[in-house]
């Protein structure tokens, strides 16, 4: 008679092999093949519990209306879409110490009270969350929670209290019965994260789900988990800062642009609501290298300071770094430098950052970027009141930016005097006391600077006959 029969799974991919292996041939993980029991025939858990499905007239259906809650963290809201959707699952991803459970905790204190919560966690003891809400201020009247790991357990604990909103922190944590591998593994996730999602569309109560992030940066365990829930919420920014980002991976309730920006303090994370301000704070007046570049975060435009440092190389072939702004972006912008204006970044080492943990797509930050790296290589400072935006193509044209209107406002209201931005875009723009100067391509961009140096000079005689 046959055993059940043995697979090798792999946790980074779910490729499954029937021996074991050293090394995902679908991947390239290490050492990342788990044995698991082979289950024949699979059912989805939970599929008895909903009625088959009937095929219905497309047009006869009629619109349906998200029933969203607020969550009371207006940041939290502005990334959901809106609010918590009832019925949804949402995943909040990010690594760990960035601040899931302290976030969950507010939004227990914030909704407690009008909802039934039930909080489960198989990290911290029900001691531990009793002091973090305590720190936080919080004492919802309506919140349960379990220590707890194994989803039968917990299942049966959401059947008597019914919850309208299920915290399961984290999901790596949680073991089924029905699969056989160690918590965490790809098999446990899948199987309790479907489990999970299959018993909540049937009562329509809220899920979130806490999961961890690997070392990669990918949300550890299967892309399936991204699959099966509705939005994805990922933390950004490093964790020696105190600011935070939170941004929609994936929403199928609101759009994916919108970030929420907090900031962490001694009693939880605060909402920051007009983070240009937070990220502008310390910025350096005088030293080359550094640009405020305007981009648009879904409906909210932010300003940024944007950092290059150019340096000599001591290495055959240069260093070169990108934090938070694209490798290959700036791979990009600096080859078009040196064609189009003869600039030579081949013997310089380039680090670029975007100060504050901010990560910029926004390709209207090109000519910010640009204005930043010629500054350092020739070691003239942007002027401080200057701001740049603009895409750059790669004849070093300058290309329009969407809704520059709204990115004027922006940049006069934090008092840029000077808004350099695609010529076409200037006519009929308004901004305020700010002066608005045209640009044709990247030619203009070296002009600006050279016209600050020129200013620099001038100022430096001055001061020198005045010395004399
Ligand atoms: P936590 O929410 O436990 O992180 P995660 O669940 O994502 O692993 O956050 C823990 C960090 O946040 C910890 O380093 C301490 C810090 N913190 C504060 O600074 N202020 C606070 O009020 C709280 C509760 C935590
Ligand atoms: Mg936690």
């Amino acid at each position: 008679m046959k055993g059940p029969k043995t697979v090798y799974t792999c946790t980074e991919c779910d490729y499954q092999s029937p021996k074991w292996l050293g090394k995902c041939p679908s991947c390239g993980a290490w050492n990342s093949f788990t044995e698991e029991t082979y289950a024949e025939k699979r059912t989805a858990p939970g599929a008895s519990a909903v009625a088959a499905d009937k095929a219905e007239p497309f047009r006869d259906m009629a619109v349906p209306e998200y029933m969203r809650s607020s969550t009371g963290i207006e940041e939290f809201d502005r990334v959901l879409g809106g609010g918590l959707v009832v019925g949804s699952a949402i995943l909040v991803a990010g690594e760990p110490g960035i601040g899931k459970s302290t976030l969950l905790m507010q939004l227990c204190g914030k909704m407690g009270d009008g909802h039934t919560i039930m909080y489960v966690s198989g990290e911290e003891s029900r001691a531990q969350l009793k002091m973090r809400a305590t720190r936080l201020g919080v004492d919802p009247e309506k919140l349960f929670v379990q220590n707890e790991v194994f989803l039968d357990s917990i299942l049966k604990e959401y059947e008597r209290i019914s919850p309208e909103i299920l915290i399961i922190d984290s999901i790596q944590t949680l073991y089924s019965s029905a699969a056989a591998s160690a918590p965490g593994s790809v098999t446990q996730v899948r199987e309790c994260t479907s489990a999970l999602i299959a018993r909540i569309k049937v009562d329509g109560a809220s899920l979130i789900i806490v999961g961890h992030v690997n070392k990669e940066g990918g949300i550890a365990g299967p892309k399936v988990l991204e699959h099966m829930v509705d939005a994805v919420i990922s933390f950004e920014g490093d964790r020696s800062s105190s600011n935070r980002i939170v941004r929609a991976v994936k929403n199928r309730f609101g759009s994916t642009n919108e970030i929420g920006v907090f900031e962490m303090t001694g009693h939880g994370l605060e909402c920051v609501s007009n983070p240009s301000e937070m990220l502008l704070e310390g910025r350096p007046e005088g030293v080359s290298g550094s640009c405020a570049a305007c981009i648009l975060e879904g409906t909210r435009p932010i300003i940024a300071e944007i950092q290059a440092l150019v340096t000599p190389t001591v290495f055959p072939s240069p260093r070169r770094t990108a934090d938070g702004i694209d490798y290959n972006r700036m791979c990009l912008l600096l080859a078009v430098i040196e064609k189009r204006l003869g600039l030579r970044f081949s013997t310089c080492d380039v680090y670029m950052n975007v100060v504050g943990g901010m990560r910029i797509d926004d390709p209207a930050a090109d000519s910010a970027i640009v204005l930043a790296l010629i500054s350092s290589l020739k070691d003239v400072p942007v002027p401080h009141d200057l701001i740049a935006m603009g895409e750059i193509g790669l004849a070093g044209e300058l290309r329009s930016v969407a809704s520059a209107e709204q990115r004027i406002n922006e940049a006069s209201r934090l008092g840029f005097s000077t808004i350099a931005l695609p010529k076409k875009q200037i006519k009929g723009k308004k901004a305020g006391s700010s002066e608005l100067v045209g640009m044709n391509g990247i030619y203009d961009a070296v002009a600006l600077l050279a016209k600050s140096q020129k200013k620099k000079e001038k100022s430096t005689e001055r001061q020198d006959v005045t010395n004399e």
